[in-house]
């Protein structure tokens, strides 16, 4: 399993002039990658609350009490908001439910597109010469330590060449880019001349078409084969014979030479720009090897074919076979460690109860085992072990969170019995008071210290699954994926995002979340947009910074059913497109039935029941899992929406029990005073209700739901046959 996002027992609370609102209780769920994960719930359950915890957007009254978000290797609610902003829209990107409120009204639907990709730009090169480095520094250190010190040498050599041969190609590449940058601002320039020529706007004919004539000599590169250069050359001189002795019409109107010389032009630099990308990693070292090998000519495919094989046969199945090594090695010292570190961690249970006494002595306990732990971190994984890089955080803020309760605790009351003293003396002698007494805020020590004892414990079960899967690991795979990810970063290293390109780009998001006519649309503002559209474009945003996470947060509820559908099938078209990881936040079961992966039910505040999509659907164990199924609407019948009964529970003072007891039919004594366990149904599946107790009677989800189950199962069984 692969997962990208890990929430992990996360409580927000809002403080209110009324008291402390408390939004989300404890919640932990985990995205896996290139999944949906719908969060259902009513409304006020703390599913925008959650959502915008994830992207640290959380209104200021906000307190975070406990919990951790787990995102490659960091901990969001942990990170600077320096690191925060690099992740938000770049990394995890947002669709709200409103698209307007996304939206800037007076600026160019293209330009809001753009501006994402620019700004984004320049940071991530800065990073991915950053990651290379660490990354082969990594390869190096481990091969040696597998190898011996006496393959010192050797393997210093190999490193060398990886460097040099990725800095040819580097050089190479950017040359390239600059080709195919100069070759997409000049399809942009003639389709604009094209476009506002047919529209009889009013051009300088024969200004544009010289700059475009002109500038096709930039376009040159030696990866564009051999007849490119001569065919740049004929076309530059068929636009300047077209012009030629042209003049200016009344009417606006160019003769035909003209626009199809210019058609001829944009088709030849559509063609090259669609040629097939050079493999420069390869191809770097070729060149590296041959300096003197003319390339120029040699058709693209063939080239990349080539270089390939040269490639592998001459250094990488030998760099391969020597980081392999590494990989092993680095991967088993560390299994070994975090072997040793469970019996640590194991041995650790319980002892934070005697330094209750000392916050400094708490502190050294904690970095003395977070220590450890990060002493068995396997370095060259590629995919971070986010709970082991912010153990030490973890641990250390429960422990600040449990002393600065011990601290502030006593205060706040005799603050709030001061004040109330105060009150109700005044009251007492007559006098009309109209003021309030703040309400007070003391936190549950036995709880924060829990919160001590659960982060150990969560990284014991975290380290012991991570054991139990190790002879799965395939290192020669992990190798494989670490040239990748290097050749990867060597490429982002030059990858220079210019306005014309991003503008290109834009147009191209525009045509894949389906608006028709991009090239015109990016000249619109929003208003001259529908609804539906403007979701899309809205959605176009989310994308352009290529995020692994997109959080949909009731992306349709504004738009009429049959938008509503288009919009959720382009968003389940381009999860599937881009592996993108989806949490898809709804009010309405129905919604999601057709793309979720998994769902989670929440009600005030806590998830009550968790599984796969099927599981929810076609076997729901809570009762408010039922009371949603039984008030979504339904096709096939013409039965009358059960509403649910009753309203949620005021947050600020939550209930003890189940807080769905109370509109609950089901509900038993039970429920109404103690909160329910997860029960799991089965592995992948839980619900919180005392109902799924051993004891508890037998209960049958009501008559609508099980006929409602009866018909979905036909449905489906009549799709699959
Ligand atoms: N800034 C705030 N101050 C006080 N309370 C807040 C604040 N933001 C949210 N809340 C409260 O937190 C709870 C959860 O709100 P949230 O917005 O997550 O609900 P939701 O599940 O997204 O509902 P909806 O379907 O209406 O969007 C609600 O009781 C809400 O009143
Ligand atoms: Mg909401």
């Amino acid at each position: 399993m692969d997962k990208i996002l890990d929430v992990k027992n996360l409580r927000v609370s809002f403080r209110t002039s009324g008291g402390t609102v408390k939004a989300v209780r404890d919640i932990s769920f985990e995205l896996e990658r290139g999944k949906t994960l719908a969060i259902v719930g009513e409304s006020g359950s703390g599913k925008s609350v959650t959502s915008k915890a994830i992207l640290g957007i959380l209104a200021g009254n906000s307190i975070i009490e406990s919990g951790e978000i787990l995102y490659d290797g960091k901990d969001l609610l942990k990170i600077s908001e320096e690191e925060m902003c690099d992740i938000r829209g770049n990394r995890i990107s947002m669709i709200f439910q409103d698209p307007l409120s996304s939206l800037n009204p007076i600026v160019k639907i293209g330009r809001q597109i753009t501006e994402a990709m620019l700004l984004k730009d320049k940071g991530n090169r800065r990073e991915a010469k950053r990651e290379f480095n660490e990354v082969l520094g990594l390869v190096k250190q481990n091969s040696i330590a597998a190898l011996g010190e006496g393959s010192r040498a050797q393997v210093e050599e190999r490193i060398k060449t990886f460097e040099n041969f990725n800095a040819e190609a580097i050089r190479m590449e950017n040359a390239y880019n600059t080709a195919k940058n100069a070759a997409k601002d000049l399809i942009a320039k003639t389709e604009d001349f094209l476009f506002l020529t047919s529209k009889k706007q009013k051009v300088d004919v024969k200004g544009s078409v010289k700059t475009i004539a002109d500038k096709l000599k930039t376009v040159k590169n030696e990866f564009f084969s051999h007849d490119t250069d001569a065919k740049l050359d004929a076309a530059a001189q068929e636009l300047g014979e077209a012009v030629r002795g042209f003049k200016p019409a009344k009417d606006q109107s160019v003769p035909d030479r003209i626009t199809e010389a210019v058609k001829r032009s944009e088709d030849l630099l559509r063609e090259l720009d669609g040629r097939t990308v050079p493999e420069f990693f390869r191809i770097g070292f070729y060149k590296m090897q041959n300096p003197h090998a003319d390339l120029h000519g040699m058709p693209v495919e063939e080239l990349n074919a080539m270089t390939r094989e040269y490639l592998d046969q001459n250094f990488i199945l030998d760099f391969l076979d020597m980081e392999e090594k590494g990989v092993r090695y680095s991967f088993e010292t560390a299994l070994e460690k975090k072997k040793q570190v469970v019996e640590t961690l194991k041995a650790a249970r319980g002892q934070f109860a005697g330094l209750k006494n000392s916050r400094s002595a708490a502190h050294k306990w904690a970095n003395d085992l977070a220590k450890q732990v990060e002493d068995s971190i396997d370095r060259m994984e590629i995919v971070k072990d986010s709970s082991a890089y912010t153990f030490r955080y973890a641990v250390n803020d429960a422990i600040d969170r449990y002393f600065n309760a011990v601290k502030r605790n006593p205060k706040e009351e005799a603050r709030f019995a001061r004040q109330s003293r105060r009150r109700d003396a005044l009251i007492a002698k007559g006098r009309t008071v109209d003021w309030k007494v703040v309400p007070k805020v003391v936190y549950d020590l036995d709880e924060l210290e829990d919160n001590v004892e659960k982060s150990v414990a969560n990284m014991v079960s975290h380290y012991e699954e991570y054991i139990e899967a190790a002879p799965g690991v395939d290192c020669a795979a992990r190798s494989v994926q670490i040239v990748d990810y290097l050749k990867d970063r060597g490429s982002e290293m030059v990858h220079r995002v210019t306005r014309s390109m991003a503008r290109e780009k834009a147009i191209q998001l525009m045509e894949e979340v389906g608006i028709p006519e991009p090239r015109i649309r990016y000249n619109q503002y929003p208003f001259e947009f529908s609804g539906g559209m403007r979701q899309r474009i809205v959605i176009a945003i989310a994308l352009a910074a290529n995020p692994d996470i997109l959080i949909c947060d009731e992306p349709t509820t504004a738009l009429d059913v049959t938008i509503q559908a288009q919009i959720l099938e382009l968003i389940n078209k381009l999860k599937a497109e881009r592996n993108l990881s989806v949490i898809f936040i709804t009010h309405d079961l129905g919604v999601v039935a057709n793309m979720a992966d998994d769902i989670a039910v929440m009600y005030a505040g806590k998830i009550v029941e968790y599984g796969t999509a099927d599981e929810i659907f076609y076997d729901p164990r809570h009762p408010y899992t039922w009371a949603l199924l039984s008030s979504m609407p339904d096709l096939d019948t013409k039965e009358k929406l059960d509403a649910i009964p009753g309203t949620p529970p005021n947050m600020i003072y939550p209930p003890e029990g189940d807080a769905f007891a109370a509109r609950n039919k089901y509900a038993m004594q039970i429920d109404f005073e103690m909160q329910p366990p997860p029960f799991q149904v089965s592995p992948t599946h839980w619900a919180a209700t005392w109902l799924l107790h051993p004891d508890a009677p037998k209960v049958e989800p009501p008559k609508i739901i099980i006929d409602r189950i009866e018909r979905m199962k036909k449905r489906a069984g009549g799709e699959l046959g």
